[in-house]
């Protein structure tokens, strides 16, 4: 198989995320977490985790009472997963060639993934064929407006700044360091509308959208501003009856 961007970056890249997304209240994840669980909704049935990464997504739909199926297109992510009981089943997979039966899914879930991945409109129409006519996609993605700007200082009251066109597609790349983890992130930044004409274009229809906001906890300093700017895009799509 060719590797592309997508699987390069995240092969280079997994031992430094397992340790950034492992510690809890290290990254933005923790904050939003139990608002993510309230999005979800107690459920039963088949989950597909898609760009499951360590697990830890796939871990909060077994919470929610699915029985989880966890993928990731890099193996050492997989095994992390596997080897933290994430799951019922995993398997090594591109998101747009999944290695499953047409209409085997109550829910799919593709959590941050899809900002990383080149071609999200066969990305969606893969997810699509797997899901039942009745079962949901849940997404999440940074919110396409928060990622095209930036805080212009660590105040929380810090103005937004937005200094480049937000519309176009953009290859984003950088690394952040904090409290001795250091991670390189590296994806696409894409308007909303991207998004929203690839969700129409695999026939799925947008049921819900949520800005989350952050829960005071631990980091609040750092992550207080996201009241103010939407730092995730939440979304649940259903598919369209074929005619
Ligand atoms: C930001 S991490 C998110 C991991 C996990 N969903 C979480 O929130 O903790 C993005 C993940 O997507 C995976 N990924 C990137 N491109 C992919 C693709 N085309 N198909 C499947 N997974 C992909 C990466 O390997 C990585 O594990």
């Amino acid at each position: 198989m060719t590797r592309t961007a997508d699987q390069e970056d995240w092969s280079q890249v997994s031992s430094e995320w397992i340790a950034w997304a492992r510690v809890p209240n290290h990254d933005a994840f923790w904050a939003y977490r139990e608002s993510l669980a309230a999005f979800i909704g107690r459920g039963e049935g088949e989950a597909l985790d898609v760009g499951c990464g360590e697990g830890r997504v796939s871990r909060e739909l077994k919470a929610c009472g699915y029985r989880v199926t966890a993928t990731d297109r890099v193996r050492e992510l997989v095994n992390a997963a596997r080897e933290a009981r994430s799951a019922d089943d995993y398997a090594i997979a591109s998101g747009a060639d999944l290695p499953f039966e047409d209409t085997s899914f109550d829910l799919v879930m593709a959590y941050n993934v899809l900002m990383d991945v080149e071609d999200v409109p066969a990305t969606l129409k893969e997810i699509r064929r797997v899901l039942r006519p009745a079962g949901t996609l849940v997404i999440s993605i940074v919110h396409p407006f928060s990622d095209r700007g930036h805080f212009a200082t660590t105040e929380a009251t810090s103005p937004f700044v937005i200094q480049d066109a937000y519309f176009g597609s953009k290859r984003f790349e950088g690394t952040e360091e904090r409290d001795g983890l250091r991670m390189h992130f590296a994806g696409w930044s894409r308007p909303l509308e991207a998004y929203a004409t690839a969700l129409e274009d695999a026939g799925l229809a947008i049921t819900s959208l949520r800005e989350p906001v952050p829960n005071a906890g631990d980091g609040w300093d750092r992550m207080q501003r996201w009241t103010r700017i939407p730092l995730f895009l939440w979304l649940k799509a259903r598919p369209l009856e074929l005619k």
